[in-house]
């Protein structure tokens, strides 16, 4: 009999009634150290106090009035975003899924408004990750997300991960965009190189074409900058934000330059809770932690003692892991062993990771995670690769 709840994810038999900081409690109050953080997404941790504080003191005055209206605490985040950004726009959705659908047609609208309505092509890339509506898996366009669903939407291409040769030769009459995650997060924590963003850059310009970043995953702080793609220098036209920015609560946004939104008139897109007051103060809020550069260089510190204790690791466990890679706190280990395995054995050490494609196991801690939980954390991580160790290692 099929359960009540629609089967289509594989959960582990772990179910939680607490958080705080870095840490979850189980039913049976076992504490689970937790670099998952929601899959990117307690990027302040669990009950983080200022974060309880605005939404409990939001949530007692308004929660929803619809877009029909001004929404003050939409325009005080926007106004936030656009100052720490390349964007001069935002509209904000309920998830990354939504986010996508706004890209895409924000790119296609864009060239229409410019006299370019052929250009509704898209590239995008393998072992990518935009969302699960038709749009987004057709986007994607791996087998074992669009097996079964099609038709699929049409216009996009798929070009290997990071051949930016590849993406040159199919840029044609009728593309329009280029949509690339600058670090690949489902896919294997896979960054795209600062030479390979700016080669993006330059073809997006000479074939007049718009750059959209997904920044879903690797935004909001996640690598040590507010925003992934401040590493390269390179700007986008479009960028998909969601995850990070609510801290737990469901918000997304899409930012844009004004001539990539130019398009976007009164009645071209909208969302019912899409910027709603109670999600907009969590994301200011949010906003206003990440955004402030001690925060970030904090981030920064935990990240490079993570990376050079997580090379010690995989010194240590040369059967268990291949190497480790990322930036900040979005950082992948590459295992030898199938990743689900590592994911049970951390499970075992209360520890929580998160498996991805490509043989990685994701560790994407909560950004605010402290010099003893880190140690912590590498410790179990050791403890869960030698429970996967052949029992004559080492003997
Ligand atoms: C890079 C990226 N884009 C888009 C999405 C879809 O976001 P959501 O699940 O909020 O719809 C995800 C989710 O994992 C993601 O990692």
């Amino acid at each position: 009999m099929i359960p009540s709840v629609l089967p289509t994810y594989s959960r582990a038999p772990l179910s939680f009634v607490k958080g705080e900081g870095a840490w979850l409690e189980a039913e049976d109050g076992t504490r689970y150290l937790d670099l998952g953080a929601g899959i990117a997404v307690n990027a302040l941790g669990h009950a983080h106090p200022a974060l309880v504080e605005t939404i409990s003191q939001q949530a007692a005055k308004l929660w929803h009035v619809s877009n029909l209206y001004r929404v003050p605490e939409q325009e005080r985040l926007a106004d936030a975003l656009v100052a720490a950004t390349f964007a001069d726009t935002v509209f904000f959705t309920n998830s990354g899924t939504e986010a996508l659908e706004l890209a895409v047609k924000m790119a296609r609208k864009c060239q229409y408004a410019a006299g370019h309505p052929e250009k509704t092509g898209i590239l995008s890339f393998e072992g990518s990750f935009h969302g699960r509506s038709i749009a987004a898996i057709s986007a994607a366009g791996s087998e074992k997300m669009t097996k079964g669903f099609g038709p699929l939407v049409p216009g996009f291409t798929q070009i290997p991960w990071g051949d930016v040769a590849a993406a040159e030769a199919a840029i044609g009459p009728e593309t329009g965009a280029i949509l690339v995650e600058p670090i690949q997060g489902e896919g294997g924590i896979r960054p795209l190189p600062d030479a390979d963003m700016k080669t993006l850059r330059q073809l997006a310009d000479e074939h007049g074409l718009l750059l959209i970043f997904d920044e879903v995953q690797c935004g909001m702080g996640r690598t040590g900058r507010l925003f992934a793609h401040e590493w390269s220098g390179v700007t986008p036209d479009i960028m998909m934000v969601a995850k990070g920015i609510g801290g737990g609560f469901p918000l997304g946004a899409v930012l844009a330059t004004e001539a990539a939104a130019a398009g976007m008139t009164a009645g071209t897109h909208g969302s019912t809770y899409g910027g709603n007051p109670l999600g907009c103060a969590v994301g200011a809020k949010v906003m206003e932690i990440i955004s402030d550069p001690s925060f970030l260089d904090a981030v920064n510190r935990t990240a490079g003692h993570f990376r050079q204790k997580l090379e010690g690791l995989v010194a240590a466990h040369p059967d268990i892991f291949e190497g480790v890679r990322g930036q900040g706190l979005m950082l992948g280990l590459k295992t030898r062993v199938a990743p689900a395995d590592f994911v049970k054995a951390g499970y075992d050490e209360h520890l929580l990771t998160v498996p991805a494609a490509d043989n990685v196991v994701r560790l994407l801690p909560p950004l605010t995670l402290g010099a003893e939980e880190l140690d912590e954390a590498v410790a179990r991580l050791d403890r869960a690769a030698t429970r996967l160790e052949p029992a004559t290692a080492g003997a």
